[in-house]
């Protein structure tokens, strides 16, 4: 059989293009060739994530969106972006679907996985005859949720643990009645597959659901794999201090690259840690070309008394580093997807401070396993210091903390020795798919 030439196509989020460029690598350690396209500067950003033996099965196609006078270049990626830059980003990219097409006639892969966060590009690859596969980078209860929501209207989704407050509903009415024209739709009908970054170990009721609902091959390709773990030179202070707390005893606070705090939400997580006297480290990052000086945002006199006990850092951290070291207990988290797969995969509980899209959802799963506590918003969506402390003191010192982290475990252990098999379901699963297709026998 010929090599498998797969074109690998994810939204312009680091949170996309990671779990892409991780089921990449598994690709290509079972034979396939992967070209991974998307712009420049996203794929100057993850260079040096991809080892050397991938350099021949892991090849970068670059994607030129057009010029937006308020989208220079190193606005092609969401890394960054200013929030009120996301939907043109997102204009800026379906308007590239010309040089999208180009890129499919020039390498006529076997076979394109696309983000299901740009649906046009299915037609795109559809209208030259290749077979498309569909990603999503979030998990089956979130899938399954929206997609009950939009198809029954009305009806009540059949797992009563995953549910959202009124004002996310609404929120999420909104988002949906945005939803644009024909292209902007996912097609139906035929037979069609969608790989989904979540495992049966965690989902299994939920993905079996959502092939109900859809009609569609529903098929998990597992956690990430984890790199190993590199012990960069910049972090070594940051490690050093870490390895000076007691094993189980810091949290460490994290929202994604993408969401940013507000300023009350701010100053209520400040309080909150300041209350609870646990260790701490704290990512408090701006978007591109609004940084702060840490000291003007955070309450005042915050840093001093901290002392010893936490660090803020403006950076970008080591989170798998972090998480996988002995003395963290607890992970304060927005609930991205991948933030929560990850945590299950080295064993930390969480607690959930979910956002938007997506997050609310995650929250509520992982409290279900068994593996979060959430710090829940009030009527008006606003957070309190009061509950961040509780809720940390019952984690991180409380019994709640003993048997979350008990349960974390076994999910991790369940996790990784699944891993391989549910990958190797989904590499089968595509090469039926080409076999089936006319172009490749
Ligand atoms: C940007 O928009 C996409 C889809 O419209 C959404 O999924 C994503 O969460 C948005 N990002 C932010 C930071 O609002
Ligand atoms: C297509 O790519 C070229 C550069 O190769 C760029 O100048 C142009 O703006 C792009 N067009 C669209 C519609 O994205
Ligand atoms: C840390 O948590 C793990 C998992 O619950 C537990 O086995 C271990 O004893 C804890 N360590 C301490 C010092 O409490």
């Amino acid at each position: 059989m010929a090599t498998l030439r797969v074109l690998m196509f994810p939204w312009l989020a680091y949170g996309h293009i990671s779990p892409f460029l991780n089921i990449a690598k598994q690709l290509a350690d079972r034979g396939f060739l992967i070209y991974l396209c998307s712009t420049l500067i996203n794929l100057e950003s993850i260079i040096k994530k991809i080892p050397e033996k991938y350099s021949e099965s892991i090849r970068f196609v670059e994607l030129h969106l057009p010029e937006l006078p308020e989208l220079p270049p190193h606005y092609h990626t969401t890394n960054g972006l200013p929030p009120h830059l996301n939907h043109t980003l997102h204009k800026a990219l379906k308007m590239s679907k010309p040089n999208f097409s180009k890129i499919l006639q020039n390498l006529k892969p076997d076979l394109v996985i696309y983000d299901i966060l740009q649906p046009w590009a299915e037609h795109v690859v559809n209208e030259q005859n290749i077979p498309a596969v569909k990603i999503l980078t979030s998990g089956a209860a979130l899938f399954s949720y929206f997609f009950n929501f939009l198809k029954n209207p009305g009806v009540e989704f059949p797992f009563p643990a995953i549910y959202l407050p009124k004002v996310e509903q609404v929120k999420m009415r909104e988002m949906f009645e945005k939803e644009p024209n024909e292209e902007d739709r996912l097609a139906e009908g035929n037979m069609q597959i969608m790989l989904m970054c979540t495992s049966r170990t965690i989902e299994a009721k939920y993905l079996d659901y959502c092939t109900e609902l859809s009609n569609w091959k529903v098929v998990p390709v597992g956690p990430p794999f984890q790199d190993p773990i590199t012990n960069d030179v910049d972090d070594m202070e940051l490690i050093d201090w870490l390895g000076t707390k007691d094993e189980n005893s810091t949290v460490f606070v994290c929202f994604g690259s993408e969401y940013f705090l507000s300023r009350e939400d701010m100053e209520e997580v400040a309080f909150g840690l300041e209350l609870s006297n646990v260790n701490f480290i704290w990512v408090a990052r701006f978007p591109k070309g609004e940084e702060q000086n840490l000291e003007d945002v955070l309450p005042k006199g915050f840093l001093e008394r901290i002392g010893e006990r936490g660090r803020v850092l403006d950076k970008f951290a080591p989170q798998p580093r972090i998480l996988n070291h002995p003395s963290t207990g607890g992970f304060i988290s927005h609930c991205g997807w991948n933030s929560v797969m990850e945590s299950l995969d080295f064993g930390v509980p969480i607690i959930a401070m979910p956002m938007h899209n997506d997050q609310p959802i995650n929250a509520k799963l992982i409290v279900e396993l068994g593996v979060a506590m959430e710090i829940v918003r009030d009527d008006d969506g606003n957070i309190h210091r009061g509950e961040i402390t509780e809720t940390l003191k019952d984690v991180i010192t409380g019994e709640t903390g003993e048997i979350l982290r008990g349960k974390v475990r076994d999910i991790s252990k369940n996790l990784k020795s699944i891993r391989e098999e549910e990958m190797n379901a989904a590499a089968e699963e595509l090469i039926q798919l080409c076999r089936n297709s006319n172009k490749y026998k």
